[in-house]
């Protein structure tokens, strides 16, 4: 991948860390690798195989994505699920898949179907807020409940073929639920832990705890990836000044919002306005030529359209208005005239 460093800034050779880094006055201290590693975080509905596959075709600097939840449960065979998943149908972004559920022996077979077809890592989700997952005691409802976790992770781990990571939010109800499971996952060899630092009765709501965050750094022996509300370089700026051992960063709505996110974050590159409306366009053609292609029925496409557009282009002039054209199209062809309407305006 093609990186425009600043001038001036010298790489180890062999670790590939920022020596002369500005927030790195001392080397040997504090070790900076040169970029920051970028996530596409799982968006259930958004960030689809077909949304993975297209993204790095016209945007840069995302590295890994985490895939949305598959839901393991007894009555769902792990076949049926992984249509999506084969290698040969997912080119693009590197992928992680995720899992929801509260049953070892479900995650287990699900997880090990996804090595076989090689995936060789699997992500936990331990975040999912909605009340019908949190009422079955799955997703984030499962954060109150550390013996739960800590049984289903002494079953899980002896019979998992591919690694674990953990997606997680701070605590159902009690931003210190996860204070108390650091302990817990310190005992497993985890890959990782993903903290979204909100809890569950939040839901998107509401800031970010970053102390608490700050407080789950310092007890997990396992490398943390920071995930939440990160909407401009700016903010990663922030965040990477104060959390200096953090070195992956998950991306979500801001992501979807300006898909040019990553690449300002790790190029700090600025494209004309112009440029930018240009490429978005073109990645919007494309993804509703490959949604035309699996959807069928004239509202099926516009629906999944209209989700694209909840997050998409937030940089754009007049966003609101454009949604509100957006939403008022209920069939194929009114869809395709108003976006043609809306993008020749804005160039
Ligand atoms: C519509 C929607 C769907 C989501 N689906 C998932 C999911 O399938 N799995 C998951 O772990 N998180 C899911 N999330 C949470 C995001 O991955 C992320 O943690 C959250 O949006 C905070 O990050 P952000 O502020 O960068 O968007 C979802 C969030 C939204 C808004």
């Amino acid at each position: 991948m093609p990186c425009q460093r600043k001038r001036g800034i010298a790489l180890d050779k062999d670790s590939g860390i920022v020596k002369n880094h500005p927030r790195n006055n001392d080397f040997n201290q504090q070790r900076i690798p040169a970029l920051p590693v970028l996530y596409l975080a799982p968006l259930q509905g958004m960030t689809d195989r077909i949304y993975r596959n297209i993204f790095p075709l016209y945007f840069k600097g995302v590295d890994l994505a985490v895939a949305p939840f598959l839901s393991a449960t007894k009555s769902v065979k792990p076949g049926s699920l992984l249509k999506d998943y084969s290698p040969d149908q997912n080119s693009g972004i590197p992928t992680i898949p995720q899992i929801l559920s509260s049953g070892p022996d479900d995650f287990t077979r699900l997880a090990n179907a996804l090595f076989d077809i090689g995936y060789g890592e699997v992500n936990w989700n331990l975040g999912c807020p909605f009340r019908m997952v949190v009422k079955k005691g799955r997703g984030a409802g499962m954060l109150c409940f550390p013996e739960r976790i800590e049984a289903f992770l002494e079953k899980a781990m002896s019979a998992l073929k591919p690694k674990l990571s953990i997606k997680l939010r701070l605590g159902l109800k009690d931003p210190d639920d996860a204070l108390l499971l650091l302990p817990i996952f310190n005992r497993f060899p985890l890959r990782e832990l993903i903290i979204h630092p909100r809890t569950g009765a939040q839901m998107y709501e509401g800031n970010v705890d970053l102390d608490r965050f700050g407080k789950c750094l310092d007890l997990s022996q396992h490398g943390v990836v920071y995930n939440g509300d990160i909407v401009e370089a700016q903010t990663y700026e922030r965040l990477a000044e104060r959390f200096g051992s953090v070195h992956r960063w998950m991306i979500g709505r801001g992501l979807l919002g300006n898909p040019f996110l990553a690449e300002e974050i790790k190029f700090q590159t600025a494209r004309p306005y112009a440029e930018k409306v240009q490429i978005l366009r073109a990645f919007h053609d494309h993804l509703f030529a490959e949604y035309s292609q699996i959807l069928s029925g004239p509202a099926h496409i516009t629906n999944k359209m209209k989700e694209f557009w909840t997050y998409s282009g937030s940089f754009l002039k007049d966003r609101e208005k454009i949604r509100k054209q957006i939403n008022k199209t209920h069939h194929r062809e009114a869809y395709i005239a108003a976006v043609r309407n809306i993008f020749e305006k804005l160039v």
